[in-house]
């Protein structure tokens, strides 16, 4: 079967934050990504910021509002700083954006050529859960460092000391949270409108824990390289985590970032030399003898893993290391995962139910429960 929206991988991810200025700060110092480009007032961009970050293949840019009245600030105001866009490189932008039209997908831009010196990017953007927005790229035909009206930035801080500079690679997955008995609706959309298909993790009543309880589902491109797991709350005798998060950020929304990384231990270490925190792990979690049966041989002693609150989860096709911040804003809304994979395509279904234990402990904190 030819695949009927063929997709590159991610573009990027945009951010819409209240300080872009100090996020670039934050994901340079303690994520450890590189400033690569910029746009503001300086060269035209009257209404806006934008700070472009790479680390590896992962892009992020996060823009702020520099007058009031703007989109940008109009969106942080109801929502926090949050996800605005899941950018898909495309081979074919206006191919793309028909097939997403005609399959009934909300157009909210159409395809335009942006050119400058560097050549020509072609961009068009639908709508998907809530007010975030796939913008569909083709940046075959450019070699500047981001887009036409961005400039070349230098780095804000020193790389990190460890190898090859970067503490993640790529963005590895990205979650939705939609309201309830919304997933399948969104599943369908991505299955009909980008040709995506279900991966097989499916998380239902198996992992409900007595408080807290989320169904889930992963739509993927042919390839894999685009993942994007759809969460919506399920019926529990408490406050789901999705129903905080939807009620917090104000709708359906971006609610994690994967990143993928090849040195977890590492980059957890200096992550949290920097600042940022991650969801404990009980200690019961890595005392549990099943815990050694369901996980068998992996590449570090569980002693290093239990320091650091990193989970493991394993399947038929190998095991994956993963593990959570807590939410970057002052919002309970966006965190990240960094997940070290070593065969295993899942993620972490197994380490569900002592994740959301976790989650709750700080979700109770918050008076949230
Ligand atoms: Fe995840």
């Amino acid at each position: 079967m030819s695949d009927i929206f063929p997709v590159n991988g991610m573009d990027s991810v945009v951010f819409a934050v209240g300080n872009a200025k100090q996020a670039a700060h934050y994901y340079s110092s303690a994520f450890g990504m590189r400033l690569v480009a910029y746009r503001g007032p300086e060269n035209g961009s009257r209404d806006e910021v934008a700070y472009v970050l790479t680390s590896g293949a992962a892009r992020f840019e996060f823009r702020g509002a520099v007058r009031p009245g703007t989109e940008v600030a109009r969106h942080v105001a109801e929502h926090g700083d949050g996800v605005i866009d899941l950018a898909i490189e495309v081979p074919d932008v206006d191919t793309a954006y028909a097939h997403a039209l005609a399959q009934g997908a909300r157009g909210l831009s159409e395809p335009q050529v942006l050119e400058d010196e560097h050549g020509k990017v072609v961009v068009a953007a639908i709508a998907t859960y809530g007010e975030t927005r796939h913008t569909l790229v083709d940046r075959s035909n450019y070699s500047g460092v981001y887009l036409p009206g961005y400039l070349p930035a230098e780095p804000l801080v020193a790389a990190p000391d460890v190898k090859n500079g970067r503490l993640f690679q790529a963005v590895d997955h990205c979650v939705g949270n939609v309201e309830l008995g919304k997933m399948d609706e969104w599943v369908e959309f991505y299955k009909r409108v980008m040709g995506f298909t279900n991966m097989a993790e499916f998380i239902g009543d198996d992992i409900a824990t007595e408080y807290s309880a989320l169904m889930s589902k992963v739509v993927a491109d042919g390839t894999r390289k685009v993942k994007f797991p759809l969460n919506e709350p399920a019926i529990s005798k408490k406050k789901s985590q999705i129903d905080e998060y939807l009620e917090f950020y104000g709708g359906p929304g971006v609610q994690h970032i994967a990143l993928a990384t090849n040195d977890i231990l590492g980059t957890v270490d200096r992550m949290r030399e920097a600042g940022v925190d991650f969801l404990d792990t009980p200690a019961s979690y890595y005392d549990d003898p099943e815990l050694r049966k369901r996980i068998g041989e992996v590449r570090a002693p569980i002693e290093e893993l239990k320091r650091r609150g990193i989970l493991v989860d394993r399947d038929e096709d190998g095991y994956l290391l993963q593990i959570f911040t807590k939410p970057v804003q002052d919002r309970p809304t966006v965190f990240f995962e960094l997940i070290e994979r070593h065969g295993s395509l899942g993620f972490g279904k197994g380490n569900f139910k002592a994740l959301f234990e976790a989650i709750e402990r700080e979700q109770d904190l918050r008076g949230n429960l």
